[in-house]
């Protein structure tokens, strides 16, 4: 397996895997430890993954995380189809976010793979939130370890796979409060832990004052030295740390189409 760095801020090229296979016992520790060294990974050179082994992968690293919004894939609840074409109403992941940060144990990770690309565009962004925590100022970095925030998903999820036949009413979409600064579970690094589709409050702060703090964390979050700009090749797998990474896919290609699968992975309650 050949890993080598992919940008200055995140992420890993990873070559010599077929993960069309599974992974063995020795290619997981290895995959595992450059997932926690880099935050995301970018495995090139790959072949399409069957369903039920992307299922058995994912679950290398955990339990799987089943969407509370998204249509599930037939024969396999545990696979999210990403699909965007020329009478998409929305494409998935189009704003900077962490997945499904409104929920009260967010996913660890995603892993993605991707069958169908538009000709041009259809990048993934990613941003490291380490680097956006350890280049605060120390009294601004104290300021924040005090603080919570609400992360809502109402105004993301609703009405938003209607037209993949999606009926939500009557349903209630999470919810969850989760500290401002959160520590990654295995890596014992601190990570900030807000984004600009799910968090809307910080609890500690007057209405006010949480709206410029919230305004200047996200504006530093999305900073450019902080990310990498994924660009796919057919069949490419990315694999990415929802604990301190956040994303943003451009939907920058209608009215081309892109498609592929995303399996993720359960995590823990953020500390
Ligand atoms: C997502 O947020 O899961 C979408 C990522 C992508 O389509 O590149």
């Amino acid at each position: 397996m050949e890993i080598t760095r992919y940008s200055p801020a995140v992420g890993a090229e990873i070559r010599g895997v077929d993960l069309s296979r599974g992974l063995t016992g020795e290619e997981f520790k290895e995959v595992h430890k450059a997932f926690l060294d880099h935050q995301v990974l970018f495995f090139r050179e790959q072949k399409e993954i069957p369903p039920e082994v992307h299922v058995e992968i994912g679950k290398r690293f955990g339990n799987l995380h089943f969407h509370p919004a998204a249509p599930q894939m037939e024969g396999h609840p545990e696979i999210f189809v990403i699909h965007t074409h020329r009478d998409s109403k929305i494409a998935n992941g189009e704003f900077w976010h962490s997945d499904v940060s409104c929920d009260e144990e967010p996913p660890l990770g995603t892993m993605l793979q991707l069958h169908l690309l538009p000709p041009v565009g259809g990048d993934t962004l990613f941003s490291n939130m380490y680097q956006a925590y350890e280049e605060l100022s120390e009294t601004f970095q104290k300021f924040c370890d005090g603080l919570s925030a609400l992360h809502e998903s109402e105004h993301v999820y609703r009405g938003r796979y209607s037209d993949r036949g999606v009926d939500d009413a009557g349903k209630v979409y999470p919810s969850s409060v989760h500290p401002v600064v959160r520590t990654h579970p295995e890596t014992g690094r601190k990570a900030l832990y807000v984004n600009r589709a799910f968090t809307t409050r910080i609890q500690e702060l007057s209405e006010d004052e949480s709206r410029a703090v919230l305004d200047l964390l996200l504006d530093h979050c999305e900073q450019l030295s902080f990310q990498t700009r994924f660009r796919w090749q057919k069949n490419d797998v990315v694999l990415w740390d929802n604990r301190c990474v956040q994303h943003h896919a451009l939907w920058d290609y209608w009215p081309e189409e892109r498609k592929g699968r995303r399996v993720t992975i359960a995590g823990d309650r953020p500390y």
